[in-house]
């Protein structure tokens, strides 16, 4: 394969929404990551979360959050709560029964902060866990948590279209854990993460995409967040960050070790919500 050169690259600033992980927690299985049996640090998830949140801030972001709820320790996962393109707002709603709870929190927040199309869809999506804006596409994750009638309903609410993916390694459950938007059309994902057919489909849409390896995609490397020069990802992705400086970008190492231990990190983390 011949190398991609590295171009230009430039930040724009974005607007965030977070949650703090107050009642942070490991008490039930959802995903393969998840052990309750190893003990979770959550005032080290919270000092771990807050630099996050000032990284974004002094790289010219907007930062608003949401206000955690007792009981529900997967909630800094902000992430899985809508899918906000076009300032239309598209409800999660979760797969899990633990989780369900978190849905309506996200929808009033958006109702109570003037956004005025928000829907509480019909069926299972996970937000931003399985739904990736790229300029000319939405692309859908199904086969843990996101159903194809869930791709539908997003791509008739949002009038875009949505190009659906099937995840097939239950290590990466949702999109945002198997492929990251690094800007544009630019993307970077971990191929045997997907389907034959959908790593084809990929392969077709984005023919320079970076591919990840294994070990990156293991260390949750591709749960990353991209302005379009910046990518802050898990620190413990340094192969990763060297191929992402090749191409032009600034990586951007952070530990988020404790939420690790729920399934998640960066993007997880981070919900963006785009005008
Ligand atoms: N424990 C959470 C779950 O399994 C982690 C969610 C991670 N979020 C994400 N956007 N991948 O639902």
């Amino acid at each position: 394969m011949s190398p991609v050169p590295a171009r230009e690259r430039s930040a724009q600033a974005r607007h965030y929404l977070m949650c703090r992980p107050e009642y942070f927690d490991v008490q039930y299985v959802i995903n393969p990551w998840m052990d309750p049996a190893k003990p979770v640090d959550t005032d080290l998830a919270v000092l771990q979360w807050e630099s996050l949140v000032g990284l974004y801030r002094s790289l010219g972001h907007r930062v608003d959050l949401l206000d955690p709820v007792p009981g529900l320790p997967d909630m800094v996962f902000a992430a899985n709560g809508a899918t906000v393109v076009d300032g239309r707002v598209l409800g999660a709603r979760f797969a899990h029964a633990e989780r369900v709870a978190e849905a309506p929190a996200h929808r009033d927040w958006y109702r109570a902060h003037g956004y005025e199309e928000v829907l509480e869809p019909r069926y299972v999506n996970e937000g931003e866990g399985d739904f990736a804006v790229t300029d000319s596409w939405i692309l859908a994750g199904r086969g843990f948590r996101c159903s194809s009638e869930g791709h539908q309903e997003a791509q008739e609410f949002f009038g875009r279209p949505v190009v659906g993916l099937e995840l097939v390694d239950p290590r990466f459950y949702h999109l945002d854990t198997a492929l990251c938007v690094l800007d544009g059309d630019d993307v970077m994902y971990y191929p045997q993460a997907f389907s034959p057919g959908s790593r084809e489909v990929l392969a077709r849409l984005f023919p320079d995409a970076l591919l990840v390896d294994a070990d990156d995609a293991r260390l949750l490397g591709l749960n990353a967040v991209s302005d379009g020069l910046n990518v802050v990802l898990p620190e413990a992705a340094q192969n990763l960050a060297r191929r992402l400086a090749e191409r032009g970008f600034h990586p951007i190492g952070v530990d988020l070790s404790e939420l690790l231990k729920g399934g998640g990190s960066v993007k997880c983390c981070t919900q963006e919500l785009r005008p």
